[in-house]
This record gives structure tokens, sequence and C-alpha cells, in this order.
């Protein structure tokens, strides 16, 4: 199609849009590249064809992570921070603010639903081995979002200053003084006062509605750079850009407005329904999502009778309780979160997919994630007896998943990749 130009003669009609030829459209696109971006992130993105239900969770990322920052930022409105005021600030926020209970439910039932889409949107990446070449970088610009998001979590988690809040705060703060050397000065500086106190709870609060978020954002904005520039992995595990048509566009890919915008809509419904269940009828999900002491105020003279994080530490945290020398126990926690940062070198199979593997990787997966569950079920019990046995043992599977990755991903018997993706339309 042409249009008229100026001067009378025909020139090709904008790729993307009728609306780019006149009026304000124009005038933008003129100073600003904005139908050129879309067309080449959007509309003419191309996806792989044959994208399944573990592909919901980049997306639902991206909806958990501007719920956070909204509920946040009207949670600031009302919430005060410093020891003296921040716990009641937030009981008159669930008590007297209008819709304060409601925002300040979505936010800390948010933060769960943030850390359940993330383990499965990076299992997924072990379903297909999304991490392999060339996706190295966007599984490290991933793991620095977990790191975040694991910081925003918990210094989030200290702000209403409930006893678990406080006691939480300093189980963790001085896993830093296990640091040989600087250990004892790191926390000092890290508390700015000689205890948890208003100082702690002053810089936290900073850090968590400002700093952190910033750099998420900058993170997920470049993880989404990193994965645009490669291109989508898929449950193949097969390059959609090897296999070209005559026009230079993958032959099993589809772009990925309109498809999956709307594919991604029944995720974001589910999501929602999910949420608005939990928010609506069990806000606290029998202690998982918000724990019984946090109903209480800050008091440092009476520890909660057991110290536990929400559920997405306590994997790790029973990896630290495992053993009884704390040093080893936080050089535990800390290999345990790095490990995963390893994995593109470490996976030496020829095949990406689990659906072409053979029984070692799948074994290996099956295993890893029982040590991985098993090990956050433990870290909400007591540190006693059979439980610390179980910790120990699930640990050593937890950390053998990772060691001799290199040698069964290799002995591994894999299967025929297929030349193009599977595809069976509905
Ligand atoms: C705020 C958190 C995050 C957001 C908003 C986010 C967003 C996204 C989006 C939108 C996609 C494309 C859609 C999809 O493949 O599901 C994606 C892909 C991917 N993400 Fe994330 N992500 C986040 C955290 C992470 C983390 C923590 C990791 C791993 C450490 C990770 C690793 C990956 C990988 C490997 C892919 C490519 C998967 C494939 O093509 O098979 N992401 N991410």
């Amino acid at each position: 199609m042409t249009v008229k130009t100026a001067t009378g003669t025909a020139a090709p009609m904008p790729k993307s849009g009728a609306r780019a030829g006149q009026g304000f459209w124009a005038w933008l696109n003129k100073r600003m590249p904005v139908d050129q971006f879309l067309a080449s992130q959007v509309t003419e993105y191309y996806a792989p064809k044959n994208f399944n239900v573990w592909y919901f969770f980049g997306s639902l990322a991206l909806v958990v992570l501007v719920l956070q920052l909204v509920t946040g930022i009207f949670l600031t409105m009302f919430y005060k921070p410093g020891e003296a005021t921040a716990f009641d600030s937030v009981q008159f926020i669930m008590r007297e603010v209008d819709f304060g209970w409601l925002i300040r439910y979505l936010h800390s039932s948010g933060a769960s639903f943030f850390f359940i889409v993330v383990y499965l949107h990076m299992f997924r990446a072990f379903l297909y081995g999304s991490y392999k070449a060339p996706r190295e970088l966007l599984w490290l610009v991933g793991m620095l979002v977990y790191l975040a998001l694991m910081a925003e979590a918990f210094m989030g988690y200290v702000l209403p200053w409930g006893n678990m809040s406080f006691w939480g705060a300093q189980v963790i703060i001085n896993l830093f003084g296990t640091i040989p050397g600087i250990g004892p000065d790191l926390v000092l500086w890290i508390r700015g006062d000689y205890g948890i106190a208003d100082a702690t709870l002053n810089r936290f609060f900073s850090l968590h509605v400002a700093a952190v978020p910033l750099a998420l954002l900058g993170l997920v904005a470049l993880h989404l750079v990193a994965l645009h520039e490669v291109g989508s992995n898929n449950p193949d595990g097969v390059e959609i850009k090897d296999k070209v048509g005559a026009d230079g566009k993958p032959l099993d890919g589809i772009p990925f407005h309109p498809y999956y915008t709307v594919k991604d809509f029944v995720g974001i419904a589910v999501l929602l329904v999910l949420l608005a269940i939990v928010v609506f009828f069990v806000p606290n999900l029998g202690g998982l999502f918000l724990e019984a002491p946090n109903y209480e105020p800050a008091n440092p003279v009476s520890t909660p009778a057991d110290i536990t994080p929400v559920w997405y530490f306590t994997p790790y945290y029973a990896m630290l309780r495992a053993v009884p020398d704390q040093r080893l126990g936080a050089l535990l926690l800390l290999l345990g979160v790095m490990a995963f940062l390893f994995v593109p070198w470490l996976d030496r199979s020829p095949v990406k997919s689990m659906r072409y593997r053979g029984w070692m990787s799948r074994s290996a997966l099956a295993i890893f994630v029982v040590s991985f569950v098993g090990l956050g079920y433990l870290g909400m019990q007591p540190a006693l007896g059979i439980y610390v046995v179980i910790a120990r043992i699930l640990a050593v599977l937890y950390f053998l998943y990772f060691l001799l990755m290199p040698f069964y991903t290799r002995l591994d018997p894999v299967k025929p990749v297929p030349e193009r993706v599977t595809y069976h339309a509905h």
C-alpha cells in the first residue's frame, strides 16, 4: 500500500500504523520512535508458536511487580517509619483508612504471589534448559532480579515492626557477623545502632520504597532487553531463528501481539482470581503469608516461640540451621542461593528441553525439587531431632544436584531433537 507524500510522489505506507500519516501520532513519531519500538518489540516480535502454561509466569511476574508498586505507593501515604509509630500506623491502615485493609492485604499477599510466580518461572528454565546458550546473560540478570527481590521482601517484612519483624531482622543481620574480619563492624554499619533500632527501621524503609524498587525496575528492563535480543526459548528447546521463511521471519514464530498478549490475559485472570480468594478469605493463609507473632508489636525482651521467616526463604533457612556451626550454616545459605548462578555452565547436555533428555537429568531435577520443597517445609519446623537429620540429607541432595550436573548431563542418554517445534492446534 502507498500514501501520497507532500511532493505528490507515492511512498510506502509506514508498516505499523495507519495512524502514522498525520496528526498527533505523526508529530510524536517524528520526535520519538514509538511505532518503530512497538513494531520491533511487540507487533513484529516473533515468539515461538508452541508456548505452554509455563510461559505465563514472566508476564505474571510483571503484573505482580506493578501490583506491588501501586499498593506500596498507597501504603506509604499512611505508613510512618519509626520505632514509636510503625506498628500503630499499620493498625491505623487496617482499621481506619478507607480500604486500607485491602491495600495492605494485596501488598502482603502480593509478596508471596511474587515468589510463587518467580519460582515457577525459574523452574520452567530448568524444564526447558532456558538458561543455556545463548540465554546465559538473561539468566544472570534474572538471578540479580531474584536477589533484589529477596532483599526487597526481607526489608518490607521488617517495616510493620511486629515481633517477627524484629527478631527476623536480628537473625538475618547477625548472619553478616559471620564474615571473617569485617563481620562485627559490618553488622553495626547495617543496623546503624548497637541493636535493631529506629535507625535500622528508617534505612530499611528508605531502601524498601526507593532504592530496591528502582534497582528492580532497571533489572527487569535489562532482563527484557536481553530476552528480546536472543528471543524466547520454548518447550522443545529448538531455536526458531534457525528456520526462517522467504520473508526472513521464523517459520515457527508468531507475532507477540496479538497472539500472546491475548493469551497472557487468561493467565492474568487466573492469577487475579487466586489473589482475590487469598485476600478476601484467607489473608494470613494459616500463618504462611502473614505470621501470628507479627500481630504483636516488636519486643526486644521477648523472642517468638520459634523464629521462622516467610515460606519463600525457608529452604535456605533450613540449610542455615542444618549444621550446629553458625558460620558454616551462613556459608551453606549463601552457596545455596548462589549455586543457581553457575547453572548455564554446569549443564553440559547437548539438548535443552527435558522432553529430549534422558532419565538421569529427569531424575536429578525431580530429586532437586523434592529437596528444595522438603527444605522449605523443614525451615518452618523447629530445628530439633529428626527434622535436623532430614534437613542435612536434603541439603546434601540439593548441593549434589549442582555439583554432579556436569557429569550426569553429559552421560544422560538423550533423544533426537526435532528440526522444527512440535505444535498441535487445539
Ligand atoms: C520480577 C521478576 C521477573 C520478571 C518480571 C520477569 C519477566 C520475564 C518475562 C516477561 C519473560 C518472557 C516471558 C516468559 O518466558 O515467561 C521472561 C523470560 C525469562 N526469564 Fe524472567 N522475569 C523475572 C525473574 C526471573 C528470574 C528470577 C529468573 C531466573 C533466575 C528469570 C529467568 C528467565 C529466563 C531464563 C527467561 C527465558 C525463558 C525462555 O525463553 O524459555 N526471570 N522473564
